[in-house]
């Protein structure tokens, strides 16, 4: 989509001001914006959460429950939350579940702003104080928004929302992009990891396609490579896929599926 560089940046510095106080502390100065622009864009928010079923959320650092300071206010810290991340920080099962989380930590984190933007622990000790004491935690390089993708018609809503609006869109699937395409500051993400169907046809027939038929297996965009690959033993067929259970299967940016591993969302 094409959409005019001042159209985008108004959107941009109104998305900044209305995402809240807190998070609008990690929004420069220099990108206040009119009350009228960030009042039609948080109408425009609250009219796509509508048409998405109420699938709209906002983004909370991943890490969040084990600071007493996220952007910049004072907060309790959630102890057994914390405790439950500090010990499978490391773990990709549990943070594939996260929205927050990516599987290189550092995306979750803007590197662009005079000091780095983020909320994480110390991966190798997740523990350590001194990656959390007195430190503010920020949501960085997270989109503030996602939809909870539940069918093709949530794409198109936000499709149809960032053409009206200028916000950009990213899209994230299990977190697994290594080139950190599947996070993006004040973007809207299409997060599609629930989409798990899965179904075999020893005579499928490409849309648009006649008289010629495949052996098939068609997958939704979230389905893990884990479960292709039990999927297809159950059928009796074989996939050749990503070397990670917690890979997504579908898609990646050049379509090569996640055996191309920098190519998976
Ligand atoms: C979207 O609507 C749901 C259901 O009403 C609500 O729980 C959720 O907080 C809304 N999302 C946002 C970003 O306000
Ligand atoms: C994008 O917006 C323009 C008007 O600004 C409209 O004409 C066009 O139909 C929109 N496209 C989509 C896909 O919503
Ligand atoms: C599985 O597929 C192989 C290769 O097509 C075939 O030889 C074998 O009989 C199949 N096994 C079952 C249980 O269908």
């Amino acid at each position: 989509m094409v959409v005019a560089p001042t159209h985008l940046l108004a959107a941009l510095l109104a998305l900044g001001t209305l995402v809240d106080s807190s998070l609008a502390s990690a929004v420069p100065d220099e990108l206040a914006t009119s009350s009228s622009d960030s009042a039609s864009l948080e109408s425009a928010f609250s009219s796509l959460n509508a048409t998405v079923g109420g699938r709209l959320k906002r983004a909370v650092p991943f890490e969040a429950p084990c600071f007493s300071i996220v952007e910049g206010q004072s907060v309790h810290v959630d102890t057994a939350a914390c405790s439950a991340i500090q010990a499978s920080y490391t773990d990709p099962t549990f943070r594939v579940t996260h929205f927050g989380a990516y599987m290189l930590p550092q995306w979750e984190t803007c590197q662009s702003s005079p000091t780095t933007e983020g909320c994480l622990l110390d991966s190798s000790n997740p523990t350590n104080p001194l990656a959390i004491n007195g430190v503010n935690c920020q949501l960085g390089n997270v989109p503030p928004y996602y939809i909870e993708v539940g069918s093709y018609k949530d794409v198109q809503a936000a499709l149809a929302f960032s053409n009206s609006t200028g916000v950009r869109l990213s899209v994230k699937n299990k977190g697994h992009d290594y080139k950190g395409r599947s996070s993006g500051k004040d973007t809207l993400n299409l997060w599609t990891t629930n989409l798990r169907s899965l179904s075999h046809s020893a005579t499928f027939t490409p849309e648009g396609c006649v008289g010629k038929t495949y052996d098939a297996i068609t997958t939704g965009a979230g389905v893990f490579t884990q479960d292709v690959y039990q999927y297809a033993d159950s059928v009796n067929r074989t996939i050749i896929a990503g070397y990670h259970q917690t890979i997504g299967f579908s898609g990646g940016y050049f379509l090569v599926r996640p055996s191309s591993l920098p190519a998976s969302p």
